[in-house]
């Protein structure tokens, strides 16, 4: 059992909670991810490690209430447990000493963006970043970010902060005033970073995306979180979350994605909670 030690709402669906997990904590690295199980009813659901403290051997995730267990584990107190913590999972992010990077995070994609961004600058990397989101509220971790970039950017969609529009507006306003990175990294929706890549592919900007495919055991076995990159069948769970975006098949992701929408909107196994998605 997993103790929760802390927990904090972010905005209205997101909310940030803090475990204690010794061997996770002692083992993780930036760009990693965990699968946990709420209680002995619920799913396994994978969650970026958003950050991590060795000393006191906890893990932070940020995650989104969407469904069944996130809504279970959303309401699990201070001082209650999870059953299951695995990980951590996934390659660690390899991140580059380069000169300038910009980090784009869309939505809760802001919280797998943090922990890479905030290596880069112990790396000393300089880095700019764009958050985007719906509105105002749903803009995450903007002081943590204030504190290791150089420019912090944001986009929203009803102009409630910075910008009104999407995050892409804003790339292409810095590229257009000669703003020039060594690479992107993009984490947010599907739709985002497909269009993050619509730009920065003809420009030929390196850009490093996360995929989020429905992940079920996460040790490369089952076949559920299958992507093409480069031509090449890979495995989110074992050979990413990060992928060259350049070379991602955004395309079948999106099929896949919406394929499995429908399968989870009809098979269930009889869980009162997964009923409440129909
Ligand atoms: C590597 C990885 C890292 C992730 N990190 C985060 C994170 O840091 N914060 C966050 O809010 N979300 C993250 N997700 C997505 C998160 O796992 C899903 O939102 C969660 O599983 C939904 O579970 P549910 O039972 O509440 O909802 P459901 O009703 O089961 O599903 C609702 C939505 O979540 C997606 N989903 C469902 N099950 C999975 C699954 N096993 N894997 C991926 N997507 C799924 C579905 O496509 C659907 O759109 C991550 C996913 C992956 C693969
Ligand atoms: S989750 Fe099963 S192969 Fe990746």
């Amino acid at each position: 059992m997993y103790k929760i030690v802390d927990k904090k709402q972010l905005n209205e669906a997101v909310e940030l909670m803090v475990i204690k997990a010794p061997y996770v904590a002692r083992k993780c690295e930036p760009g990693q991810f965990i699968i946990l199980r709420a209680d002995n009813n619920s799913e396994r659901i994978p969650l970026t490690i958003a950050d991590y403290n060795r000393e006191e051997e906890t893990v932070t995730i940020i995650y989104q209430v969407v469904g069944y267990s996130t809504k279970v584990l959303y309401e699990k107190q201070v001082g209650d447990s999870v059953v299951d913590f695995v990980g951590p999972l996934g390659k660690p992010t390899e991140l580059k000493k380069h000169k300038k990077v910009l980090g784009i995070g869309g939505g809760v994609g802001a919280a797998p963006l943090y922990p890479q961004i905030r290596k880069l600058h112990e790396m000393g990397v300089e880095v700019d970043v764009i958050l985007g989101g719906r509105s105002d509220e749903y803009i995450i971790l903007e002081e943590e970010f204030k504190a290791v970039t150089k420019n912090l950017y944001f986009a929203t969609n009803d102009g409630s902060k910075g910008k009104e529009g999407f995050v892409t507006d804003i790339l292409n306003e810095l590229i257009a005033n000669g703003e020039e990175y060594d690479e992107v990294i993009a984490i947010g929706p599907l739709v985002m970073m497909k269009a993050v890549v619509g730009i920065t592919k003809p420009l030929n900007i390196q850009t490093a995306v996360s995929l989020n495919p429905v992940m079920i055991d996460g040790t490369g076995m089952c076949g559920g979180c299958r992507v093409t990159v480069g031509n090449e069948i890979k495995f989110a769970c074992v050979d990413g979350p990060d992928f060259d975006g350049l070379l991602v098949d955004f395309d079948e992701c999106l099929r896949r994605q919406n394929m499995y929408k429908e399968e989870e909107h009809s098979c269930r196994i009889g869980l009162e909670g997964g009923q409440n998605n129909a």
